[in-house]
Order: C-alpha cells, then sequence, then structure tokens
C-alpha cells in the first residue's frame, strides 16, 4: 500500500515523548472544544452495542463512549503504540489494536458503528472508508471527525494568529514542536472533507449529513449504511 504525506505527518506527530500530555494538549489548545465535538459523536451512535473508535490515540472517546453507555462494547484501533499504551491505563475492558485504519484486522459486519477523530487528515481516506463500511453491519453509523480551515475571512486571519502563537510556544514545549510547527499546513492543505463526501456520494448510502462547528474549525460527518 502506497504511502502518502498524511501518514508520514502521524508518524512524526504522535511520539512516545508527547503522548502523556496528549489530553492535556487537545483540550487546552481547542478551549475544550474537544469536549463539545465528542459528546456530538457520542450522541450520533446512541444506542450502539459494538463500536470501533479508529486511530483512538490516547484513548479519550474511547472511554467517553464506555461510561456514556456501560452496554456498549467499544474497540479502540490506533497506529501508535505509544498511544495505546496511554490508552491501556485509563479502562482496562477496552480492547486496544496496533493496526491501521486503511486495513482493518476484523471480519466483515461486525460493528454497529464506526467512530474516527482527528484522523481523516492523516490518512488515506478512500481506503479508509471502504474499510469501515466493510466492517459495519447494514444500518450501521460512521461518523468521521476532524479540524477544517475556516471560509471566513476574518476567521481566517484569526486561525493564522493563533498558529501563529503556536510557533512561538513551541519553542518552549519541545515535545509538540512538530505539531505546532506543521499543523496549521495539514489542516490548510488536507481534502479529507471533500474527499470522505465524495466517496460516500459514490457508495449506496442509506444517508449522509455534514455539519460544522465552532465558526468552522472543525466538520462532523455523520452516514448510514444501507
Ligand atoms: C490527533 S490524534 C487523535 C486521537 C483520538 N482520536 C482523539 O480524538 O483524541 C490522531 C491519532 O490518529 C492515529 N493515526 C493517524 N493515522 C493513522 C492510521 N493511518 N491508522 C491508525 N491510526 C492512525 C495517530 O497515531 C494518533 O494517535
Amino acid at each position: 500500500m502506497p504511502i502518502h504525506n498524511g501518514n508520514i505527518s502521524a508518524l512524526k506527530f504522535f511520539t512516545a515523548q508527547n503522548a502523556s500530555t496528549y489530553d492535556w494538549l487537545v483540550y487546552t489548545a481547542t478551549f475544550g472544544q474537544d469536549d463539545e465535538w465528542k459528546k456530538q459523536i457520542v450522541r450520533s451512535v446512541k444506542g450502539s452495542q459494538m463500536i470501533l473508535d479508529l486511530g483512538c490515540g490516547t484513548g479519550i472517546l474511547s472511554t467517553t463512549l464506555r461510561n456514556a453507555n456501560s452496554l456498549a462494547e467499544v474497540v479502540g484501533l490506533d497506529l501508535k503504540f505509544e498511544y495505546l499504551k496511554v490508552a491501556s491505563t485509563k479502562r482496562g475492558d477496552i480492547p486496544l489494536l496496533n493496526a491501521t485504519v486503511e486495513e482493518l484486522p476484523f471480519i466483515d459486519e461486525v460493528f454497529d458503528s464506526v467512530v474516527t477523530s482527528y484522523v481523516p487528515k492523516y490518512t488515506q481516506v478512500e481506503r479508509m472508508i471502504e474499510e469501515c463500511l466493510r466492517v459495519l453491519k447494514n444500518n450501521g453509523t460512521l461518523v468521521i471527525h476532524d479540524f477544517t480551515y475556516p471560509n471566513n475571512k476574518l476567521m481566517q486571519m484569526t486561525w493564522k494568529s493563533y498558529f501563529a502563537l503556536l510557533k512561538i510556544i513551541s519553542n518552549i514545549v519541545r515535545s509538540w514542536k512538530d505539531v505546532f510547527m506543521e499543523l496549521d499546513h495539514v489542516i490548510e492543505e488536507s481534502r479529507w472533507l471533500n474527499d470522505c463526501m465524495s466517496v460516500l456520494d459514490s457508495k449506496d448510502m442509506k444517508s449522509i449529513k455534514c455539519t460544522h462547528h465552532t465558526l468552522g474549525t472543525a466538520a462532523i460527518i455523520v452516514a448510514h449504511k444501507k
């Protein structure tokens, strides 16, 4: 399978040196919006029994899903072992797998829902969606969330100023330097939203809905398989 720029960024960004501070960083750097976006994801998969969290990282979403529904089986999967190690310290009842979203190690049609947060910009979207649809049961729900570059000109200026500030801070918070220096380019150049929508449009889905959040800085797609 060919490797693309997003895969390279993910390998560079998420390291043994920053895994332990990831939860703090994502909450602080999004001004708490991460909680709100994740609540929306959890609401979208209400009632699901078998849920797969792709690119689960340190397990923030996996544990939120499990805490919201004690009867649900949640499985987390991530490329980076160091991040899974942090996830494993949170709840012992969430199986965690070291694998890539482009090649899921599951048989067909086992999950009621597949969710993913901040991951698509790092992946080969078409391959990821095909794998998600393969492992989803009929009527299953796919939820895809990530950052977006805002359309509004004033918001673009604010967004760029914020990343300029992060670049200055990166001289102090060394373990996050690569992320603070490069994440703005990754987000600005990523076509994840258009790519996901066009791949999903090309499949025979029951429904596809995209919502924009926090002044256009994030988007969530909720799609249902037929
Ligand atoms: C920004 S973190 C998000 C973690 C978690 N989803 C959250 O919401 O906090 C991105 C995660 O995606 C993982 N990742 C990136 N590309 C991946 C791929 N192709 N397959 C599996 N995991 C991937 C990274 O290792 C990292 O842990």
